[in-house]
């Protein structure tokens, strides 16, 4: 595998690739990598001829006051991993080369997509993912691009994105991985204490009650969202950000649960912040 930090190498080899007739398939991260982004290396594997991975913790998704300072890094691990993942490129790029003195381009995506979840609660950090993910489109020429349903408004925004503005590429959905008990893996599950770690099952549970009374024929979003705030509020230690449920095609509004909706949670244990989220058809 080989390594690039300057964005010149990397979209240059990418050329090259391309000009040798070999497609690319791009999996975008922030590192500190787990099970859950080796199966996306793992599908980008069989998808396309070579695999480039990105790590970047992207300062501009962070809001002030959140965990960019503390986000866990360990490049010479993730990079171990991704030799043995058969990645075929590794795209680790400083601050100041992504975003150089003086750097004022965004690319915003707008609209009811962008004004709930997690951008009610954290504001400006999709405009962040946004304009990292086309300045990495730019630079490695994906002809696939991999993104995990864990974050489920983050790839959805990035489809959004890649429609309206032609970028010439695929996006592929890769489904969660979790934890045997069923906690979905994160970089940032290793901020847990043993006991919150213990809470977290809540998340899990919560979406797996939810979908049991949607299955069992409720079609009232407000009483499922009643359900899911009660079964987390009950763990000690967790606090719900949101609970809420959306179309999953579009994340518009559901008055009666018809089609395949997307219930997201975002909870807190202590200063830790997760996400987690179930796609459930009826
Ligand atoms: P990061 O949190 O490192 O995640 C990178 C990719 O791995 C995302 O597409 C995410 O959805 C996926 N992923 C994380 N945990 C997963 C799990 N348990 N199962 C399946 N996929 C999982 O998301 C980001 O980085 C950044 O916002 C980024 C897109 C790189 C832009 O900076």
């Amino acid at each position: 595998m080989q390594t690039f930090t300057s964005i010149k190498a990397m979209q240059d080899w990418c050329k090259e690739q391309k000009r040798a007739g070999q497609t690319i398939g791009l999996v975008p991260t922030m590192g500190y990598l787990h099970q859950g982004h080796m199966a996306l290396v793992g599908e980008a594997r069989r998808n396309c001829d070579k695999v480039v991975v990105s790590i970047f913790v992207n300062p501009i998704q962070f809001g002030v006051g959140e965990d960019y300072e503390d986000y866990p890094r360990d490049l010479e691990k993730d990079s171990r991993m991704l030799e043995q993942g058969g990645a075929d490129a590794l795209f680790a790029p400083a601050v100041k080369e992504m975003y150089p003195p003086g750097y004022s381009t965004f690319v915003e995506v707008e609209g009811e997509i962008s004004a709930k979840l997690c951008a009610r609660s954290r504001p400006g950090h999709f405009r962040g993912v946004t304009t990292v993910v086309s300045k990495l489109f730019q630079i490695c020429l994906p002809d696939q691009a991999f993104f995990g349903q864990k974050d489920a408004q983050q790839v959805m925004i990035i489809e959004k994105m890649v429609r309206e503005l032609n970028f010439p590429l695929r996006i592929v959905r890769v489904p969660i991985v979790r934890e045997e008990d069923g906690l979905a893996l994160s970089s940032r599950n290793v901020y847990l204490s043993p006991e919150q770690r213990q809470q977290a099952l809540v998340l899990n549970q919560a979406l797996q009650l939810a979908r049991e009374t949607i299955q069992a024929g409720e079609r009232d979003p407000a009483q499922v969202q009643a359900l899911l705030v009660r079964t987390i509020s009950a763990s000690p230690g967790a606090e719900v950000v949101y609970a809420e449920i959306y179309d999953a095609a579009d994340l518009t509004d559901v008055e009666q649960i018809t089609k395949p909706v997307l219930i997201a949670l975002a909870v807190k244990f202590g200063t830790t912040r997760l996400i987690d989220n179930l796609i459930v058809e009826v």
